[in-house]
Formats: structure tokens, sequence, C-alpha cells
């Protein structure tokens, strides 16, 4: 890991990516990859399966489905989800991030606090920034919200995402059953570990245009720490690349879909046969793009490993039992890029 850079003298806050685009300056070296061969916009699609979540616990071939989307792709899009106001999810997000700077600075992140409005905090001077200004608010268990840090602006903001929250409750119950049921195994076992007091953090992600999308990611390439993320994706502008075997791939847009992915605390229950992609998200020139990623993590307090009954002599344990897996993550510089989930491999 390269030298943590110099404290700055001023500490006021950064730019936001938002401010940078106003001002009109060049894009900062900071920025630019430095990989030679650029990003690459021009990859094949992802043929990520389409599951149907009201048969889900029934269908045979649904979870046959969903059994070899998360062993592969470890992704798929779930349709008939039962939440009808995903466009007004959409549409508060974007207001949001209309707002003035100085209006969603009243909602800035706080030093070392997950929750609030910011972009990814600079701990070297070789780290390549992020193209996107992102709003994380935890939103469950009811008892975790803070409630500083969810808007009041746009008035709709705030209901919105509780209305929201209450349907992902419902739905991550039925996906890890269904994820259980999938490999055969008794229907609780994953959500057993995931636990009562799983906690939901909703990451806000608004990507401005961006002068130079060969040379700068809107998120660098990443696994997420969660058990599962749910991604509602922008309507009409593409982003996201997941890698699979060695190659990139897009993400289609599915509008009235949800985009669910595994995450490291998934690989790790599941032994490695749920597969914890690695993804990123391209910047383009002509349209600004919008996300809501909720991530699913199991409480604090949970102890998360391999399922027993998926550890045998022909498929060995290869993952230590642990806890907090997302304080790992982070220290391992999992949201820098770096394989975090090496640091519990066995
Ligand atoms: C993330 C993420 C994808 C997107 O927030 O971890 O991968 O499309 N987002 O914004
Ligand atoms: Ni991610």
């Amino acid at each position: 890991m390269a030298e943590p850079a110099p404290p700055s003298k001023t500490h006021m806050p950064r730019k936001t990516v938002q401010e940078l685009v106003l001002s009109g300056e060049e894009i900062p070296g900071n920025y630019i990859q430095k990989d030679r061969n650029g990003v690459d916009l021009d990859v094949p699609l992802a043929e990520i399966p389409v599951v149907n979540l009201t048969s889900l616990s029934t269908s045979k071939e649904e979870l046959e489905k969903l059994q070899s989307a998360l062993s592969s792709w470890g992704y798929f899009q779930v349709i008939n989800h039962g939440i009808s106001f995903l466009d007004e999810v959409r549409e508060v997000t974007k207001q949001f991030f209309k707002l003035p700077e100085e209006e969603k600075r009243k909602y800035s992140r706080e030093a070392d606090g997950v929750d609030g409005y910011g972009n990814d905090k600079i701990i070297s001077e070789q780290q390549i920034l992020d193209w996107t200004d992102q709003l994380y608010i935890t939103i469950s268990p009811e008892d975790q919200r803070r409630l500083k840090f969810w808007p009041e602006n746009p008035k709709s903001f705030r209901d919105i995402l509780h209305d929201y929250t209450i349907k992902l409750e419902m739905i991550t119950e039925v996906i890890f059953k269904a994820m259980a049921k999938s490999l055969n195994l008794e229907d609780n076992c994953f959500l057993d570990q995931y636990g009562k007091e799983a906690t939901m953090i909703a990451g806000f992600n608004f990507y401005p245009k961006c002068p130079r999308p060969d040379l700068v990611l809107g998120l660098k390439p990443h696994t997420d720490a969660a058990a599962i993320t749910i991604l509602l994706q922008d309507k009409e502008v593409e982003g996201l690349q997941l890698q699979k075997d060695n190659q990139w791939f897009k993400v289609p847009i599915i509008p009235e879909a949800l985009l669910i992915g595994v995450g490291d605390t998934a690989e790790i229950m599941s032994n490695g046969i749920f597969k914890s992609p690695v993804h990123k998200v391209v910047t383009n020139s002509e349209r600004e793009r919008i996300s809501l990623a909720v991530f699913c993590h199991p409480g604090s307090n949970e102890e998360i490993g391999p399922v027993d009954t998926l550890v045998d002599e022909s498929r060995p344990r290869l993952y230590k039992k642990v806890k907090n897996y997302a304080d790992i993550y982070f220290q391992n510089f999992g949201h820098l890029g770096k394989r975090a989930i090496d640091a519990v491999k066995i």
C-alpha cells in the first residue's frame, strides 16, 4: 500500500465532482486511469438471468436459474417484486443531487462516519478517484437510522425511502430463502447467519457527465462487502460493467427490474459456490447517470462462515469464520479495489 497522504492543511471539504464540472477546470490528474489500455466502453452484453420473484419459492425452474446465475455471473435481475414506485425512487434521487451544493452539504459525511453526502476519502497520493458524488444512509434497522442524514428536500424523499426500505426487507427474506433452497439447503441457513440485526445501507450514486470516459471511471473495479446488494439502475443510462472469466461485460437495463448482486459475505457463507463479482462503473460524455445500491450486511455481532453442509471432502472449507466482515473489508482496502476476501481465506 502506498504511503498515506500528508494531512491537508486547510481541512476544507474537497470539491464534489459536480463542482469540478461546473468550474470548467481540466480533469485533475488523480481521476485519470494510469492503465495504458484505458477504459473499454465497447464490451459485450452480460446475459444475466431474469428471475420472477413471485414464483421463486415454488418453481424448480426459477430456482435452477437462480443457482446458475449466482454461481456464474454473481448477479440476477428480479422482476415481479411488487414495488410499484421505482420511478419515484429514481426521481427523488435525481432531485436531491440537483440541489445546490450548499443544501446538500447540510448532510455531509462526518470524518469517521459512513452516513452522509460526499465522495471518496483520499488516503494515498496514488489513489485514483471515482467520478461520482454519493449519499449514504443507514435505512435498516430503524433504530440505527440517523435522521440528520436523511434529506428533507425533496419533500417526499424520507417517505419514499422508508417505503422502499420496508419492501426491500421483505424481498431480502424471500431471496435468502431461495438462495438456500437453490442449493438444496434448509430454508433459513443463510437467513440465520444474516441475523435479526442485519443492517441495510443505501448508497445513492450520481455520475455527472464526463468529457473523457476513455480515461475516467465512475467507480473503480471492486466487489461489494455485503451479503447481497440490491441495485436500482438508472432507467436509461447504462454504465455498470462486470467481470466474468477475465472479460468485461456491460449490464443491461431492465427498467422495472432490480439487479441483485452477490457480495463477499454471501460468497463466504456459500463456501465459494456463489461468486462475488468484480464490477465497475464507466462514465458517459453525453448523459449523467444515477443509481441506488442497497447493501445488505449481517448484524455486526453475527458470526458468518461457510454453511456446514457446504463443506465436505470434495469441497473443503475455503473461508474462516468472521464477525463484522465490513470492517475487515475496509481495513484491507476492499473499497479501493483490493481483494479483501483473500484476508479471510484459509
Ligand atoms: C456500488 C456499485 C453500481 C452502479 O455502489 O457499489 O457497484 O451502477 N454501484 O452504480
Ligand atoms: Ni459495487
